[in-house]
């Protein structure tokens, strides 16, 4: 029999990369406060996220699940929220055309604030100071006082989660998701650079088909799914006082939801077999994922899908490797295989982005395109020879024009890195970047024979 689970059934377990709060009444008292709020997220919303995820592990859809690494409480506006979506939009929409099938959207977004750090404590001058683990914990400025966690940060976090909610509720229901004009954008890209000029073709087959559409009298202003689309949020489940606070009973179901976004996904570094958030996530209703490394033995693998999906229920689990450019063909196809032999019916996504970190020569955390796009033909390759769908991406992106990440559209050099490198934890995408990234995924997905 399956062992019994509560909302708070993790305490019991050993809860890695939990802050150290430096009061413990001051935290209970901003859970409980959390705990009395409403829910951001509907259980019936993650019902239909699973679904939709169901299609994917089926082979029938694509998952593009993309956001920032962490969001901020500075870079915290309807102009950035607008900007991000703008890029996921316009990233499905290159991609449900050459792919064939419905893109499931889901951001890193509305909740995404918790980081894992590798260390506890960095030294900085003479001083050991506690590392910043995202604005929901503390602040990045380098003193004892900003780097203290505080409790009020939670609540901080919940409010603006509600308030990017709300913007992408209205966003992506009130015209600015319009097909037609998120196809202008993209050939906005594809006429004023070079790397957007070898879509030509591409963006051209897809204004035929829109031309052939409205010929045939399917437009925007008749057809309302082709001017809104569902855009559901995510983020990684990792401070779990928080999640348990937003965990509510669904009133019509009985089972419990994590309320705090629709998916919730496990990190790599939190994803012990007897940990807390694997005791967590295991018993709630809403699709989950789980990160994978290299490293990770075939079956271990097995026992975390057994454990977060006893019943094999599609839809339910993704599992998003990250393995890294030069592991990912020697690393991913024994796991492929095996998880493919077991019957778990899973959702297998790419995560290009945190198997390729390094230091730049100007000391930036950075990335270089090509390694994310080496990555993920690597991770198409092996789903091809192993006979199973890769089910989608998983990318760190930011609609504002940074300089992070190396090489991609405009070509961004490594002596570039400075100009604009304003992300508050791992290095982003920008916006034309995200949609080279896109056209890439196509023509890898096309020429592989998979679509
Ligand atoms: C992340 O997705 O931001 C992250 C920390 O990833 P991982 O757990 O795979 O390192
Ligand atoms: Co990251």
């Amino acid at each position: 029999m399956a062992r019994a689970w509560t909302p708070s059934s993790w305490q019991s377990h050993t809860a890695n990369q939990q802050p150290d709060w430096p009061d413990q009444g001051d935290l209970e008292r901003a859970l409980k406060q959390i705990a009395s709020y409403p829910p951001l997220v509907f259980a019936g919303e993650a019902r239909s996220l699973q679904s939709a995820l169901a299609q994917v592990a089926a082979g029938n859809a694509f998952m593009l699940q993309a956001g920032d690494c962490a969001e901020s409480f500075e870079e915290f506006s309807a102009v950035n929220i607008r900007e991000k979506l703008r890029v996921i939009l316009q990233m499905a929409v290159v991609l449900t055309y050459s792919l064939g099938v419905p893109v499931v959207k889901v951001g890193r977004i509305a909740g995404q604030f918790a980081k894992p750090r590798s260390e506890s404590f960095e030294k900085i001058g003479d001083i050991d100071l506690p590392t910043f683990r995202g604005h929901i914990v503390n602040d990045p400025t380098a003193t004892e006082a900003a780097r203290t966690p505080n409790p009020d940060r939670l609540v901080q976090a919940y409010n603006q989660s509600a308030s990017t909610l709300n913007l992408v509720r209205a966003f992506t229901k009130g015209g600015f998701a319009d097909l037609a004009r998120v196809h202008a954008w993209n050939q906005e890209f594809v006429t004023s650079s070079p790397e957007g000029r070898r879509y030509e073709q591409l963006a051209s087959e897809i204004e035929r088909a829109l031309n052939f559409m409205r010929a045939c009298g399917v437009d925007t202003e008749t057809n309302h799914r082709l001017s809104q689309v569902d855009v559901y949020t995510s983020h990684e489940a990792l401070l779990l006082g928080y999640e348990e606070a937003l965990t509510r009973q669904d009133s019509l179901t009985g089972g419990w939801y994590d309320c705090s976004a629709h998916m919730l996904w496990i990190g790599e570094r939190t994803r012990q077999l007897d940990g807390a958030h694997v005791e967590f996530l295991r018993g709630v209703g809403n699709p989950i994922g789980c990160k994978i490394g290299a490293a990770t033995s075939t079956d271990y693998v097995i026992e975390l899908c057994e454990a977060l999906n006893p019943a094999r229920i599609p839809g339910r689990l993704t599992l998003i490797t990250r393995m890294g450019a030069a592991k990912i063909e020697s690393a991913l196809p024994p796991i492929l295989r095996t998880v493919r032999e077991s019957g778990h019916p899973v959702v297998w996504a790419c995560d290009p982005m945190h198997g390729n970190t390094f230091t730049s020569a100007t000391g930036h955390k950075t990335r270089r395109f090509t390694d994310i796009c080496a990555e993920i033909d690597g991770f198409v390759r092996s789903h091809h020879a192993e006979g199973t769908w890769p089910g989608g991406i998983h990318i760190e992106l930011t609609g504002d024009d940074v300089t992070e990440c190396i090489g991609g559209a405009d070509n961004i050099l490594d002596s570039q890195l400075v100009d604009r490198y304003e992300t508050v934890c791992d290095p982003r995408l920008n916006g034309r970047q995200s949609l080279d990234l896109a056209f890439h995924v196509a023509e890898s997905l096309r020429s592989s024979g998979l679509a």
